[in-house]
């Protein structure tokens, strides 16, 4: 039986989606011509797989929008299954299989799993097929963390690898820890030996991923040190980590990406808010001080670090003022690249309690505000890298131009060059000449 998963969201969900796959393809329990068999091309799949993000409204009307075009699928052939998993699965659960008045909600959908159920996801499906009948498990199972398991890598060049799995933070705009449960962290092993793994097979950079990499704790082992016995391991080139909550980002791992040559020279730093009572509100647990002096100690350790972060418009009760303290933020720090979101309520979360909500007008005003002046600066921050050397980890040809080729830098940019194809899947020096919108142009140098 051949499955597609089509996958929404966060890194997160990358990861789980090769995890999945991983799970169906070494099922064993199956007759020959049952076997699970991943593929890519929708109109061979059997079985189509959504992996769902429930962060803003907007993330779960797309991907309800895609469901719809492929139940038109079902009705041409009957025997193909839709199964949805991820947030949006573990947040409506069976309800996503209910006609109801809400547009968009599908009785022909006909597995949900939750993001704890992926190991019984062959069963769901099977027993789904025999039966003709919906079946749905959202249980969470706080054990749960895939021990065991190696995804199957769907990019060729980059892996990610789950360090930590579910939030306890409740920021309280957020669904995150409704739908991903608490927190907890993989075995250290368990990890160091994916990452080698990893790079064994040619996966040179390495992403960490979780909800908040920086409460990572495995009996004595915290995310400093486990970076720390990560950046040891031969087989990979580079290693990077997603995503960091700014009250926990210690003077230890600033030390520690520093000190740690794989560990590239860049950070993804979430601020929301630029404003500290809207901070309070939104119960981060930091101020706008303690954030810009964490930026100075990251600068001041790594002068040439890129930044990035995540910033929320028109939170409830923002006013103009408050505004502005998240405009002025974003203006004094001078981010490499930010993603900017207006405020979108989530039923359950904590915030859609407070009353004073912005209207929706306004908050995409201000969401355009913070665009065009981060435009701006993005564009700034590119064009200072001009001239400078650069190390490039060559991934393909250029998509938009197949004479080029394409990579990163270590600070997450891409850069695009004239070169040969043998390059691909290698590490080259590039003088940076020019930069276009959001893509470095390089001159290939010579290795000395
Ligand atoms: N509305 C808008 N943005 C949100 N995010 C999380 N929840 C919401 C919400 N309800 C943003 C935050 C987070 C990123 C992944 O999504 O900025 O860091
Ligand atoms: Fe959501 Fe906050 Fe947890 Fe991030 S740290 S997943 S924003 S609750």
């Amino acid at each position: 039986m051949k499955f597609i998963i089509e996958t929404y969201g966060c890194q997160m969900n990358v990861a789980d989606s090769e995890l999945i796959i991983s799970i169906l393809e070494n099922y064993k329990s199956l007759q020959p011509e049952e076997m699970f068999e991943y593929t890519e091309d929708i109109n061979q799949a059997q079985i189509i797989i959504f992996n769902t993000c429930s962060v803003r409204e907007n993330a779960e009307r797309r991907v309800l929008g895609r469901i719809s075009n492929e139940i038109s699928r079902k009705q041409r052939d009957r025997s193909i299954l839709i199964g949805v998993v991820g947030c949006m699965a573990q947040r409506l659960g069976e309800k996503l299989n209910l006609k109801s008045n809400k547009r968009g909600i599908y009785p022909q959908i006909d597995f949900v799993a939750g993001v704890d159920q992926y190991e019984k996801l062959p069963e769901i499906i099977q027993e789904c097929k025999k039966k003709h009948k919906f079946i749905a498990q959202t249980t969470f199972n706080y054990d749960e963390n895939y021990t065991d398991l190696l995804p199957s890598r769907t990019n060729k060049l980059n892996a990610f690898v789950t360090i930590m799995r579910g939030c306890n933070n409740f920021c309280t705009y957020c669904i995150v820890p409704y739908t991903r449960g608490r927190e907890r962290s993989r075995p250290v092993e368990e990890i160091l030996k994916e990452i080698k793994q990893a790079g064994e097979e040619g996966y040179y950079d390495v992403t960490l991923l979780g909800q908040n990499v920086n409460s990572y704790r495995y009996e004595d082992i915290n995310f400093p040190k486990l970076l720390q016995r990560a950046n040891q391991i031969d087989s990979i080139k580079r290693l990077r980590f997603i995503t960091s909550h700014p009250k926990d980002l210690s003077d230890e791992l600033i030390e520690v990406m520093a000190n740690s040559e794989k560990v590239c020279e860049h950070i993804h730093l979430p601020v929301q808010s630029g404003n500290n009572e809207i901070l309070k509100r939104m119960n981060r647990n930091y101020t706008a001080e303690h954030y810009i002096s964490t930026i100075q100690k990251l600068r001041n350790a790594m002068p040439n670090i890129a930044i990035t972060t995540d910033v929320i418009a028109g939170f409830s009760g923002e006013t103009e003022e408050q505004f502005m303290d998240t405009f002025n933020l974003m203006k004094e720090i001078r981010y490499d690249f930010a993603y900017m979101f207006k405020y979108s309520e989530r039923s359950g979360t904590k915030a859609t309690e407070f009353k004073d909500s912005v209207p929706e007008k306004e908050r995409l005003a201000r969401l355009q505000r913070l665009i065009d002046q981060q435009t701006i600066i993005t564009t700034e921050k590119y064009k200072q890298k001009i001239g400078c050397v650069e190390e490039i980890y060559v991934e393909s040809f250029s998509r938009k131009n197949a004479n080029l080729l394409s990579g990163k830098t270590r600070d997450f940019k891409i850069t695009v060059f004239e070169g040969d194809e043998s390059l691909i899947h290698s590490f080259v020096k590039v003088k940076i000449i020019d930069a276009v919108g959001w893509t470095l142009k390089g001159k290939l140098i010579a290795d000395d």
